[in-house]
């Protein structure tokens, strides 16, 4: 097996228990190697660190699947981890048919996901490795969970471009199907495994159900970069006299009144399939006020050094926002962008805040993602969703 001698400080990041080597923590890779292939990470002074899958093409160079010697990598060892991982979200967390059952290195599965709702799963794999390992993974999936009948394998994105790997999108194994309709709090969902992501953002589930006790009867909200309408729905089922939902997606947007017809709230909704900025400019323009404003937008910052391009983003989408809620009322804003900590994320709604003649009142306490993702309290890469509910006010 090829061998990759690696830095002091990556040996460290190891020893508190992270699984991820970047190619510069990489001093030299000892014997040929291919994409994929499984190799032994040691120090400099040759002490076994661990074993993985290595991409030389890749950033991310090993992706630590153990830190034992005597550990073989095969499929028997990713479905005790599939297992492991499956047990803590339904024993711990108490979660039953719809969550994230794999979230990659938090499971030590690095370069896996899988979501799961109802009988299919939808998995998404971002390395050659595990690539490598894919009928393996969804036999396992089903044999951990025999209430699951369709593995979908939703395998698109830029990880995987960056990887190297093609785009494929279809069901993999089991029974031709990908649509299902979840419960979430007192909203139900149709989760398409052809949407976005694998089909839905599990990850703000109990951020969505933290709104619906903000919302009264008589409210009006907005819910910009709605997607299928996660924030928007649980306002209409919570009483909202008028709930907007704007994404750019005009699929998104039509799943959005599928779903206000499943809730049985089609009449309190409206809908706009348009860019959040343009959108959120003539609102305010047309001096439209909101009791609540969501504000959920993707990942403006992908790369470390775009973080300044990206938290302007976010500072004028906040800025707008912050325009459009009512004195007394309140903003719910996200980031899923892993590279803006909490510090950067709310010195950017202070600022925005304050170019707005507003002050802002911390409603509930820092929420981050679901807890069915895992943070490992080493890996600052397990970490990415921020979410402050604020209440409004203008004048003090
Ligand atoms: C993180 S998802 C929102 C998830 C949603 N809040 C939920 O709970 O399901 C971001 C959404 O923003 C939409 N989007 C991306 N860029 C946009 C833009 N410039 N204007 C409006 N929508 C946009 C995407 O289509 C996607 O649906």
């Amino acid at each position: 097996m090829a061998a990759v001698i690696v830095d002091g400080q990556a040996a460290k990041a190891i020893g508190k228990g992270a699984m991820i080597v970047f190619k510069k923590g990489v001093v030299r890779v000892e014997g040929s190697v291919r994409p994929g292939d499984v190799v032994d990470v040691y120090t400099r002074g040759g002490k076994f660190l661990g074993r993985g899958f290595i991409n030389p093409n890749s950033n991310i160079m090993v992706r630590l699947i153990t830190t034992r010697r005597e550990t073989v990598v095969n499929k028997a060892l990713f479905r005790e981890r599939i297992r492991r991982a499956n047990e803590y979200r339904k024993r711990v967390l108490g979660y039953d048919k719809a969550y994230r059952m794999v979230y990659g290195e938090a499971d030590y599965l690095p370069g896996l996901i899988v979501d799961r709702f109802n009988e299919i799963a939808s998995l998404q794999i971002s390395s050659v490795g595990m690539e490598r390992f894919k009928l393996d993974l969804a036999e396992a999936v089903m044999e951990v969970e025999p209430g699951i009948e369709t593995v979908f394998e939703k395998n698109t994105g830029r990880s995987r471009r960056r990887e190297g790997l093609p785009e494929i999108e279809r069901v993999l194994l089991g029974k031709e199907k990908y649509r299902t309709v979840i419960e979430e709090g007192k909203a139900r969902f149709i989760v398409d495994m052809r949407g976005q992501k694998t089909g839905f953002f599990l990850d703000q589930r109990e951020n969505r159900i933290a709104l619906e006790k903000y919302v009264r009867p008589g409210m009006r909200v907005l819910d910009v970069f709605t997607y299928t309408g996660g924030f928007a729905i649980h306002a209409a089922v919570a009483g909202a006299e008028e709930v907007v939902a704007v994404d750019k997606s005009p699929w998104a947007i039509e799943m959005v009144k599928e779903n206000a017809k499943l809730n049985g709230v089609g009449d309190r909704m409206r809908y706009v399939v348009g860019s959040a900025f343009p959108v959120m400019e003539e609102m305010i323009k047309r001096g439209e006020k909101f009791d609540v404003v969501i504000l959920d937008p993707p990942a403006f910052v992908q790369h470390e050094k775009d973080l300044k391009r990206g938290l302007r983003a976010y500072f004028n989408v906040n800025y707008a926002g912050l325009q459009l809620v009512k004195d007394g009322g309140i903003l719910v804003t996200a980031s899923c962008s892993q590279h803006v900590d909490m510090q950067a994320f709310k010195d950017m709604v202070i600022a925005a805040a304050a170019k707005a003649g507003k002050f802002l009142k911390l409603l509930e306490p820092y929420r981050t993602q679901a807890p069915d993702h895992p943070i490992l309290m080493a890996s600052k890469d397990t970490e990415y969703l921020k979410a402050l509910f604020l209440y409004v006010e203008g004048v003090r």
